[in-house]
């Protein structure tokens, strides 16, 4: 049995139940690009709402972390990997969650308690040591020597706020080196292999932290890492994971693993990252923005290393890697069988795209490079925007003939180009539409009618956490807690209605971000947005960053009907409504 199926079986005959992989994109968390963790997907659970499977919850979870794409091409970092956890939504706690963990690595997987070593928070001024996770470590045989006290390490968040609080971490010594009887955390030998987070805290954006309504437990450990562990192997390539898709590079370029593990490496990992990505309902392409620029990146890069393995890239090798990669993961995770022909289709456009200008991009960066300079920002600017060579594919390139990017000024170069596109956009709003239909126009603004109404009638801490415009209706989802009453929504229809009547302006204007956030205009995600934004006012009712276009005067919208109120999903509804 696999690791997957010995941790998911462990933890049910635990009392858990085991729930599918939330999509790697969120479904309803707009602050993130992609799932970065196994309790991503639980925030709202772990904040206190009820989780329909119950209090203890286990699964396996794919996760996309592209923060550091420079470390892909060592023996372990990947963007695309998966995690097991386990959870407790006020259930048990430091003590079932230890007992657990230990019993699995140490019965289950039969990893020798010398191999062993955990930290546990040390406390600070705010948390006192972790005393019970301590001594519950001793309990169960691990030395006190093996047992580290650590501030920073153990305390676990995934980002800047949301729930948190003291872990206790569990390494492995992965070295055939003689076991030291204490444990020093600088040393690399010792590897992470799972994390147990004791989420009792929120910490929210002004810095506060607050006890959450319930004590959780959130765990996580890396498949392929452990996965390598258990076969005694110090490359995860070398493990049953990649084992084949490497071979399969080492055919298809005609050349060994062995001095070519960098770009063998990146190839396998970043194509797996790409299927997933491509496979996900999101239904993410390659383009410019967002997840797709992610997406581009990614197979881009690979293209870039088969390239300098000499591969072929017009043969269908990325085909053969994607195949072998959907057969091995169709049978956990179905989006790959259901949207086979997407990926594999997707895959090759992206190549056919970027192959075309490669050849060139490479020709101009030679030339650029010939005489040892480092690169300025206008040529990294100029191979991004004429041959598609994303920025650090550029840093790359030059890194590998010891030369520098001027990265700053790339970044320069980019927003003047993006104020450019933005100005051009602004200016065909003032003589016409920026390709939207009228009719999609006034949906936009109703959206922001309808945002400010939800705030009055039903809760002052509504936000967007979704919209979708066509020419026939506007969707728009948010945060609530509660199916809206008919009476709730008659009365925001009224409202949007009475502003709609009242012949409110519509005015725009351009500002700093920080300004327009601190004059209390609404956004829904901030990071995204350049350092100048436009803000849209509605009379006194509604302040929005947002990129329009949007009528002049609410007069224009017509009559405002809500068609239907439907839950999106947990803690998110939905309203779809019609301008008639
Ligand atoms: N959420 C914890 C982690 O990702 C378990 O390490």
């Amino acid at each position: 049995m696999n690791l997957k199926d010995l941790y998911i079986d462990f933890f049910v005959s635990k009392g858990h139940k085991q729930i599918p992989s939330a999509p790697v994109v969120p479904e309803n968390d707009p602050s993130v690009l992609f799932n970065t963790a196994g309790m991503q997907p639980l925030i709202p659970y772990l904040m206190g709402q009820t989780h329909p499977y119950g209090t203890r919850l286990t699964d396996y979870q794919k996760c996309v972390r592209t923060n550091d794409l420079d470390n892909i091409g060592d023996t372990y970092h990947h963007t695309f990997f998966e995690m097991l956890g386990n959870w407790s939504l006020g259930d048990y706690f430091k003590d079932e969650a230890i007992e657990w963990s230990f019993e699995f690595l140490t019965k289950v997987l039969n990893i020798p308690v010398e191999r062993l070593a955990v930290t546990v928070f040390a406390g600070n001024d705010i948390i006192p040591f972790d005393q019970t996770s301590y001594d519950k470590w001793l309990s169960l045989g691990i030395n006190e020597k093996r047992i580290a006290k650590t501030v920073e390490d153990n305390f676990w968040i995934a980002g800047e706020t949301g729930p948190c609080g003291p872990d206790t971490e569990m390494f492995y010594w992965r070295s055939n080196d003689p076991i030291p009887e204490e444990f020093d955390t600088e040393d690399e030998r010792w590897v992470e292999i799972w994390n147990d987070v004791f989420m009792q805290f929120e910490k929210k954006s002004d810095g506060t932290v607050v006890e959450l309504p319930k004590k959780n437990v959130d765990t996580g450990m890396g498949v392929e890492r452990t996965t390598a562990i258990l076969e005694g192997v110090t490359d995860n390539y070398a493990s049953s994971i990649w084992k084949d898709v490497i071979e399969l590079i080492e055919k298809i370029s005609g050349k060994s693993y062995e001095g070519n593990e960098k770009s063998m490496r990146i190839i396998a990992d970043h194509l797996r990252t790409a299927v997933f990505i491509l496979a996900d309902p999101a239904g993410i392409k390659p383009s410019n923005t967002d997840q797709g620029y992610i997406l581009r990146r990614l197979i881009r890069r690979a293209i870039r290393h088969a390239k300098s393995l000499e591969i072929n890239i017009d043969s269908n090798w990325e085909e053969e890697i994607a195949k072998i990669l959907l057969d091995k993961y169709d049978v956990y995770y179905s989006e790959l069988k259901d949207n086979r022909e997407v990926v594999l289709n997707e895959l090759k456009n992206e190549k056919v795209k970027f192959n075309r200008t490669l050849e060139k991009g490479l020709r101009q960066f030679e030339k650029e490079t010939r005489d040892g300079k480092d690169i300025d920002g206008e040529t990294a600017f100029h191979l991004f925007d004429t041959f598609g060579f994303p920025l650090e594919l550029t840093v790359e390139l030059a890194q590998e003939k010891g030369l520098k990017v001027d990265e700053k000024g790339y970044e320069e170069k980019f927003k003047e180009h993006q104020e450019k596109s933005r100005t051009a956009s602004a200016g065909k709003f003032k003589g016409g539409l920026a390709g939207d239909s009228e009719v999609e126009t006034r949906y936009h603004t109703a959206t922001h009618l309808l945002n400010a109404a939800l705030k009055v009638v039903v809760d002052k801490d509504i936000h967007q956490r979704g919209s979708n415009i066509t020419d026939e209706r506007m969707r728009f989802d948010f945060n609530c807690d509660h199916k809206l009453t008919d009476e709730e929504k008659q009365k925001v229809e009224d409202l949007v209605n009475e502003w709609i009547q009242q012949g409110l302006d519509v005015t725009v204007e351009e500002m700093n971000k920080n300004d327009a956030v601190a004059s209390g205009a609404e956004c829904m995600f901030i990071e995204k947005y350049p350092d100048i934004v436009t803000v849209y006012t509605i009379g006194n009712i509604s302040k929005e960053l947002c990129g329009g276009p949007h009528v002049k005067n609410t007069s224009e919208l017509g009559h405002f009907r809500i068609k239907k109120e439907e839950a999106s999903a947990a803690g998110i509804r939905r309203i779809k409504a019609v301008l008639e």
